[in-house]
């Protein structure tokens, strides 16, 4: 079964135009291996900084670094991706302000290579984000659950259960929109107003944890995988890759310790020593 999607690259027009037309298929990568075996399913790829405790073991997203980001941004670039590719902007490299944030986003799109940016924050990001777009950064927005204000938050909060929280949501989505942003992403949004929300703005909503009324989906790959144990009620396991990779690794384990790994088949005779650089993929 293979998903049938134009070869084209994308960019951020042809990602807005699909409001309220074709789902917008978005998943995480981190790395170019995972960027190529993703790219001809999706639109949108993002270097997520959930990096920082998918990949790097940290409890929130708060520790990620503008160079953790470029350093992951550039190796998915490195796959040349048709999809559209969007980097997270970390926490602290923006929030003081427009200026702070075009000099980080500027380094992120000029060392990675990256077609966007994605930041968090509504109405109080509503001037920066007005200020990249003004000077040709490409910002997808995120608004809702927001992992990176999950210190000021006290915790990770389902957005939209209030009146008020429903009210400053979508003040959040206006703001947004109005300021220049190409999509949205809504994270943890109640049903009825990421529903209303979606119909509210002229902007693709990609929803995680939000429904599926929104323009289109998020999901860090990992966790459709089922690389983790536990996941978020808002997540399906595609695969248990974790039980995978602990049954091959334990086969590869008693291999070794059975000396039943390598075989004759699996070891170099003779005397032709060297392998001529570079090594093929296919020779991996
Ligand atoms: O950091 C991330 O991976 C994200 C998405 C899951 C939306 O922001």
């Amino acid at each position: 079964m293979s998903a049938i999607r134009p070869s084209r690259k994308r960019n951020v027009a042809t990602i807005r135009n699909q409001k309220g037309g074709e789902p917008i298929v978005c998943l995480t990568a981190y790395t170019a291996m995972m960027a190529e075996i993703l790219d001809s399913s999706v639109d949108v790829l993002l270097v997520g900084d959930s990096l920082g405790t998918v990949l790097h073991g940290h409890e929130t997203t708060i520790p990620v670094t503008i160079d953790d980001m470029i350093y992951h941004g550039r190796s998915v670039a490195r796959a040349n991706p048709k999809a559209l590719l969007v980097v997270d902007v970390p926490f602290g490299s923006y929030e003081a302000g427009p200026e702070q944030a075009y000099a980080t986003t500027a380094r992120i799109l000029k060392e990675t290579g990256a077609d966007a940016v994605k930041l968090e924050g509504g109405v109080a990001q509503a001037p920066t984000i007005e200020f990249l777009v003004n000077r040709g950064v490409p910002v997808m927005g995120h608004i809702g659950l927001r992992p990176q204000a999950v210190r000021a938050t006290g915790g990770y909060r389902i957005v939209g259960k209030t009146e008020e929280e429903c009210t400053n949501l979508k003040e959040d989505a206006d703001a947004v929109t109005k300021a220049g942003a190409f999509a949205v992403v809504l994270e943890g949004v109640v049903e009825a107003l990421a529903a209303e929300i979606t119909k509210q703005i002229d902007i693709p909503t990609i929803g995680i944890g939000a429904s599926p009324h929104c323009d289109g989906q998020i999901l860090v790959t990992e966790d459709l995988l089922g690389m983790f144990e536990k996941t978020p009620k808002f997540v399906r396991k595609f695969a248990d890759l974790r039980n995978e990779i602990s049954t091959a690794v334990e086969q590869y384990a008693n291999e070794v310790r059975e000396r039943t790994f390598p075989t004759e088949a699996e070891t170099y005779s003779g005397n032709k020593t060297t392998i001529p650089l570079p090594i093929k993929k296919a020779q991996r």
